[in-house]
Formats: structure tokens, sequence, C-alpha cells
């Protein structure tokens, strides 16, 4: 047959979750804390910013790689916060992270490639690498969610070409030691690798401190996004800086994939970058209140040193969809665990929603495992 969707597109495979989706459907107002969207509005300059923009007719294409303006807004973001001292045509902006991983792939993988990820991890990370024909070499850092170097450094092979590391992580919350990420940049040098690290939730901090390894490994190619840290989950917009070929070619693959991010994005953008907004406090009280409760019911939880998830044990053995599909009886979403990892017993709550919805899923979450007791 001539027509088709390609194999690739055969490599995502969802089929697990409709079954859930299809039910999370039928509850009226369930609690929800599945989604990885943090609960504030995007601010009101950011939002007078993008209104500006349109109404000053700021709405054509831009360069694919992004308004001279917000790259340069970008470069003293990243030299003051990130110690990454970089020139603005090493910083390349695009239509969001999730995005901007694909062309990162696809600017330095070719089929047959190896890669090497965390898992648990966020899910793009490997069926992307999949959908490219690019092996995954999977590193579990369960128990504790902490990197594995001794394991990181045994998958390496001669096909290997990058790493990829996410702190603090989606979906375990682990914020990633100074000591390790300086381990891993040692390792990455010494076989001829490439670092991605994707630093989307570099804010959302409550121990430790954030380290961008692309402040010391220059073949770093350090990711970071406008959606969590500012409300911005719609607007779609992230950033990048690397090593100036790799940053090339990805403009390159933007001219024709992408030709720009939008523009009235890319205005407002300029205006969320001048603006200080500090969540951690507000944050680590949703953390603090959720890891009491999960602990108070005997459940063993590891990281939640950041972001704002959190991954634990299904309890009794049950399997994560039979957990989730139980919650979901109870009005209760949450994602089960194996949109994650290999691993099939765990689920990850996230509390990005507003307090309160919080509380609620937390009074639901301690009813169902004590009716398991
Ligand atoms: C680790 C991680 N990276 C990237 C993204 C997506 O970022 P963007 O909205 O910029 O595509 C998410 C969203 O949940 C995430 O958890």
């Amino acid at each position: 047959m001539k027509k088709r969707v390609s194999a690739r597109i055969n490599s995502f495979d969802s089929s697990v979750f409709r079954d859930v989706f299809r039910k999370q459907a039928l509850l009226d107002t369930p609690v929800d804390l599945s989604v990885g969207t943090p609960e504030e509005k995007t601010d009101t300059a950011i939002k007078q910013a993008g209104i500006a923009a349109i109404n000053d007719d700021k709405t054509g294409y831009t360069p694919a790689n992004g308004l001279l303006e917000l790259r340069e807004e970008v470069q003293k973001k990243l030299s003051t916060q990130n110690n990454i001292h970089t020139s603005v045509d090493q910083i390349t902006v695009v239509p969001g992270l999730t995005t901007g991983l694909l062309l990162v792939y696809m600017s330095i993988l070719d089929p047959g490639d190896e890669i090497i990820t965390m898992d648990p991890g966020y899910p793009p990370y490997d069926q992307l690498a999949d959908a490219l024909g690019v092996t995954v070499m999977s590193v579990v850092t369960l128990p504790d969610f902490q990197l594995n170097l001794a394991a990181i450094e045994a998958s390496i092979t001669d096909k290997t070409r990058a790493i990829v590391i996410n702190s603090p992580n989606n979906p375990t919350g682990t914020v990633y030691p100074k000591k390790d990420l300086l381990a891993v940049a040692e390792l990455a040098e010494k076989h001829g690798l490439y670092i991605i690290s994707d630093e989307i939730y570099e804010h959302f901090i409550y121990e430790g401190e954030h380290f961008s390894v692309g402040s010391v490994y220059p073949d770093t190619i350090s990711m970071f996004g406008f959606s969590k840290q500012h409300a911005m989950t719609g607007w779609r917009l992230g950033f990048m800086s690397g090593p100036l070929d790799v940053i090339e070619a990805i403009n390159e693959l933007q001219q024709y994939a992408v030709f720009s991010s939008s523009a009235i994005a890319q205005h407002a953008a300029i205006t969320a970058l001048r603006l200080e907004q500090n969540l951690s406090t507000k944050y680590k009280t949703k953390r603090d209140l959720v890891v009491n409760a999960l602990t108070e019911l005997g459940l063993q939880i590891e990281g939640v040193q950041g972001s704002y998830y959190v991954f634990f044990r299904a309890p009794n053995d049950m399997t994560d969809i039979e957990f989730c599909e139980l919650l979901l009886e109870h009005n209760l979403i949450l994602v089960p665990g194996r949109a994650f990892s290999s691993r099939h017993g765990y689920v990850r709550l996230s509390y990005g929603a507003e307090i309160n919805e919080v509380k609620k899923g937390l009074d639901i979450l301690t009813h169902v495992v004590n009716m398991l007791k």
C-alpha cells in the first residue's frame, strides 16, 4: 500500500494511556495533579509586552535564531545566573524545548548513533531518539534517582555521541550535585561526547543549588525555557546555547523546519527575562506538604529537591496503571510512571497545581492508601 503513516510514527506507543485518558474524560471535576504546568498565570507585564508587539505590528518573521535583542538579554541571563559566558551567535531561540530537543538531535545525531539517557526521564528524550533511528542506552537512576556514574561510563561505546541530563529533574524532582555534574563532564570530555543539559526547572530548587554544566564543559548544549518559570507554556518559546558549529547547524535546520519562533512570544520574552520572579518559597511549601503527607502514609520518597514532581512507588505492589485507575475512581488524576520509566510500579504526582488543589489530592490519596492497608 502506498498511502500509510511512516514506520517512525509507529515507534511512539501511547496505547497504554488511551484507556486512562478515556476514563479521565468521564470525570466531572477531577482533582488533577497530573499536568506539568505551573499554577501561575503569565505575568501582566509579559502579556502587555505581547499585546504591544501585536499593536506595533511586530508580528512578522524574525531571524531563524531569534531577535538579536532577545539573544542579548539571554546572553546577560546566562552570564549572571548560569556562569555561561557565550556570544550571541552561540545562542538560538526555539519554539519550546520539546521542538528544541528534536532540533538538537537532528543536528548532532545520525541513525545508528547512540545516546545515553536516564530512566526515569522526560519521555521525548527517548521517544524522539527512537523516531530518528538513534539507539538509546538507558541508565536507571533507581533507587535514589541520582546519577550512577559507573553505569553511565559502562554504557559508553564507540557509537555514543551524547549524554542527556535533566536537573532539576522531571519526573523525580532530583537535583544533581555539582560534583556529579563535574564527573559527567569529565566522562564526556574523556570520550569526546556532547552533553545535552535540559535546565527548564533551574529556578525550582528547594535543596542544593543549580549548577549549569555548560559553565565548565563547552561541548554542552544548554537548554532553557519560558514555560515553567514564566508560566508561558502556551507561548511556545525556549532558548539554547552551545558550541558554535552545533548552534549554526540548528539554525540551518530551523531555517527549513521552523523558519522562526513567534515574534510576539519573543517580544514578550524580553520582558520576562527582565522580571524578578522567585517561586521557590511558594513551591517549597507545597513540596513539604506533599512529602510530609506521603511519608506519613509510609511511602518512601526520594529526589524532590527541585522541579514540582514526586515519583513514588504505588503501594501494595500495585502496577502504576492499577493504582492510577483506583485513584481515578476517587476523582484524582496522577500519571502512570511507565510514561517515564521502564519500571512499572511508580506514579508521578505534580504539585504545580494551586495549594488547595494539592491538599484535596493529598486527602484523596490518604483515603485510598489507608483503604488498601
Ligand atoms: C524536562 C522538561 N523539558 C522540557 C519540557 C517542555 O518544555 P517546552 O514547553 O519548552 O517545550 C518539559 C515540560 O514538561 C519538561 O518537563
